[in-house]
């Protein structure tokens, strides 16, 4: 089994992977963003389904902010003001964890040198910071792989080509995509291409354990969100990301190339760049899933719910 750490700001999508994490996975600990929603909402959504799973999975707030510009937006008509479709769970019996997520990250890793997958779920505020006090990070982590940007600038925020994590902290993002030298890209285009039908995901929910029925309670505000704009069927940008990082074999076609983030733009601030011609000669650190194992990545939620 993967040994994972998890960097995620839960959020609906969110929550899914960390179902399937904890199906598929040896989940070491959650380390808590902010970005769908603030760090009290995120850091507390995650201790909730930690509750709900009867896992003992540390949980570790971190920043509450981006690292060098306040968010311009967040994600709470996607995912509820809470963060989780504003069901109104009780207070979690689970607490947070008295270390500060980059600080457990680096903590984590030094006792495994070689052995972690971090999947990164969220804004990566709290990776950039590890690396900032640790930039010898990358050479004992066994894999990253991130969920963000937009490989060919169709994004999902206020700036056209710019999706919501790396949108969100942007130089954090740069930080990541300039220190690791390798890791896997799982982006918002990729996630349109594998959503799922939403009769067949119900019929799923249906038939699931009480973590289906959590998922559909938690679900509903994104469903409506994701009708008022035209779109079918259930995306779940983090569940991909985490399909990858629990089993790589789920990719069926990928292409390595250098990924920049821009900074600047007035446009395209927090855009993710791809050199597809590798005319820039810089080392290709992002490995870019272009498509995954449909049945496979099925499979793998469907047990997460508990209806296989
Ligand atoms: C990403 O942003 C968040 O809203 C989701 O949880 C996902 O991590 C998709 O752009
Ligand atoms: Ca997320």
């Amino acid at each position: 089994k993967p040994q994972l750490l998890i960097d995620t700001d839960p959020g609906v999508d969110d929550a899914l992977a960390i179902l399937m994490a904890h199906e598929h996975a040896d989940v070491l600990g959650l380390s808590i963003a902010a970005g769908n929603v603030g760090l009290a909402h995120t850091a507390r959504n995650a201790r909730t389904l930690v509750d709900l799973l009867g896992a003992t999975t540390p949980v570790f707030a971190g920043c509450p902010t981006p690292l060098v510009r306040l968010p311009e937006e967040d994600a709470a008509f996607v995912h509820g003001h809470d963060g989780l479709g504003d069901v109104g769970f009780p207070e979690p019996r689970t607490a947070a964890a008295n270390e500060h997520a980059a600080l457990a990250i680096l903590r984590l890793t030094h006792e495994r040198p070689g052995e972690i997958t971090l999947v990164a779920l969220a804004p990566l505020t709290n990776l950039a910071l590890a690396l900032r006090l640790d930039p010898s990070l990358p050479q004992r982590v066994k894999r990253l792989v991130v969920m963000g940007g937009a490989v060919t600038g169709h994004g999902n925020t206020g700036r056209i080509p710019a999706e919501f994590n790396i949108g969100f902290d942007a130089e954090a993002a740069h930080v990541v995509f300039e220190s690791f030298p390798d890791f896997d890209l799982v982006d918002w285009e990729l996630t349109l291409r594998h959503a799922f039908d939403e009769d067949e995901f119900d019929h799923w929910l249906a038939a699931g354990d009480h973590r289906a029925g959590f998922f559909g309670s938690v679900f509903g505000v994104a469903r409506q969100t994701n009708r008022e704009r035209g779109r079918r069927g259930v995306i779940a940008a983090d569940a991909l990301a985490m399909a990858v990082a629990i089993d790589p074999s789920v990719v069926v076609r990928s292409e390595r190339h250098w990924v920049g983030v821009e900074l600047d733009g007035r446009l395209t601030r927090g855009a993710t760049v791809v050199d597809w011609g590798d005319r820039l000669g810089r080392p290709a650190q992002a490995r870019v899933v272009l498509k995954l194992d449909q049945p496979k990545f099925a499979t793998m939620v469907r047990r997460a719910l508990g209806s296989l």
